[in-house]
């Protein structure tokens, strides 16, 4: 249970808030590199409660601006792209990268030098265009795997959600959740949309995860938590004990399994709106090479049905996708910000007590001046994480995770659910 200002110190991140300096210290990603082209060259934005203009000029650049023109306010996002900058529909006035006017085609004595309006720095990387809130310099995008193996197959998903980051989060640092929402309910729903043999295929999907938790363990590293679970019957030698699970701080989950990997951020666009934006990478089989050089695809999937339901099974093929379709259905029937200071909480959410713990630890860090954690100040070309079950671009036929095969766990804070 939280107070009310807890609460509100934890959720909102709109400028001139705690959380939102604390966000502000990183990247985030706020499209599809394919959703600004040539054809569409604007895509209006919002990220922690600001509204932007992402456009893509004609050399081919990215530049995130503010979303109105400051010679009479008209919207940005009805514009021509130029080689250089942006330039409003109305009287021609165009922006730079920078936010600076460098034309006013129209006036006999410009007076382009005293007329900006707010812009941000961008990048590009694996599919996904990022930017960067937070005071200068930038740091470091940091450049996790997913985001830049070479000879992977990557698509980019997301949905628009009508409540807040932090049940996200909090999600992903409750393993046991696993066992009801995603095995029990997850089974219900299924059988309930598609009475059919997805049944069985589901079970024995789900079922190593969703055996019973006996314990839980949570290790805090310089980029975040990891996670670990030891499920009944299996010993702290197994995976998801000793590789666990990574939370990459403030709002990204780590995942993956077989020969698929993912990143998937909580985007924070307002107080109530999250943007649920999952890369996945797909390795193709042990020695063969991907030979498509296509867009990165990017699909965004509605949140509710033709009556206003939540949606509580996709109807993708892909199983991790029924995964993600049972979350949102929890994250956003907790409420547009769910009430703290009236929940009841056990001994299994150890780890959400633990995360909001370091949130506000973080946030006490920026608001002193210092620099928070999992902020990259040095370049480095690939970061890459273990996760269990999962086979690598290294591995062999067969193998999953050889290059972790003599890591050993360590936990900061554990907890016994027996
Ligand atoms: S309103 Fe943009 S140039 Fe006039
Ligand atoms: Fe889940």
């Amino acid at each position: 249970m939280l107070s009310k200002e807890r609460n509100e110190e934890l959720t909102r991140v709109g400028p001139g808030t705690p959380m939102g300096a604390l966000m502000r210290r990183y990247w985030h990603p706020i499209a599809a590199s394919s959703e600004v082209s040539e054809k569409v060259p604007t895509k209006p934005v919002r990220l922690l409660g600001e509204d932007l203009v992402l456009y893509r000029d004609r050399s081919g650049g990215l530049g995130l601006i503010g979303p109105r023109c400051a010679h009479r306010n008209a919207e940005m996002r009805y514009a021509v792209p130029e080689p250089n900058g942006l330039r409003c529909c109305y009287h021609g006035w165009l922006y730079d990268q920078t936010g600076l006017c460098i034309e006013q085609p129209g006036e006999p004595r410009p007076f382009r030098n005293e007329v900006r309006i707010p812009a941000y720095p961008v990048r590009e990387v694996g599919g996904l265009v990022f930017a960067y809130l937070g005071p200068a310099p930038a740091p470091e995008l940091p450049m996790w795997d997913v985001l830049t193996w070479p000879n992977v197959t990557r698509k980019v998903t997301a949905s628009i959600l009508p409540c807040n980051w932090l049940q996200c989060m909090e999600n992903s640092l409750d393993p046991v959740h696993f066992e009801w929402l995603h095995r029990y309910y997850g089974t219900y729903e299924i059988v309930r949309h598609k009475p059919d043999s997805s049944l069985d295929e589901w079970d024995h999907q789900t079922a190593e995860r969703g055996k019973h938790h006996v314990k839980l363990g949570f290790e805090l590293t310089d980029y975040g938590i990891i996670k670990r679970r030891l499920l009944e019957g299996e010993t702290e030698r197994d995976d998801h004990w000793r590789l666990g699970h990574p939370i990459l701080f403030p709002n990204v989950l780590r995942v993956g399994q077989y020969d698929w990997h993912g990143l998937h951020y909580r985007v924070p666009v307002d107080d109530t709106t999250t943007l649920h934006i999952m890369l996945d990478v797909e390795l193709p089989p042990h020695g063969s090479q991907v030979t498509s050089n296509a867009p990165v695809p990017v699909k965004y999937w509605p949140v509710h049905d033709e009556k206003g339901e939540l949606i509580q099974v996709f109807d993708g093929p892909w199983e991790p996708y029924h995964v993600v379709a049972q979350d949102q259905v929890a994250w956003i029937a907790q409420g547009p910000i769910s009430d703290r200071t009236v929940e009841k909480l056990g001994a299994t959410d150890a780890g959400i007590v633990y995360y909001r713990k370091l949130l506000k630890e973080q946030i006490d860090l920026v608001a002193a001046g210092g620099e928070p954690m999992n902020v990259h100040r040095e370049p480095k070309d690939c970061i890459t994480l273990a996760i269990e079950s999962a086979r690598y671009p290294s591995d062999g036929e067969g193998e999953r995770g050889a290059m972790f095969k003599d890591v050993v766990a360590r936990t900061d804070y554990e907890v016994s659910l027996v």
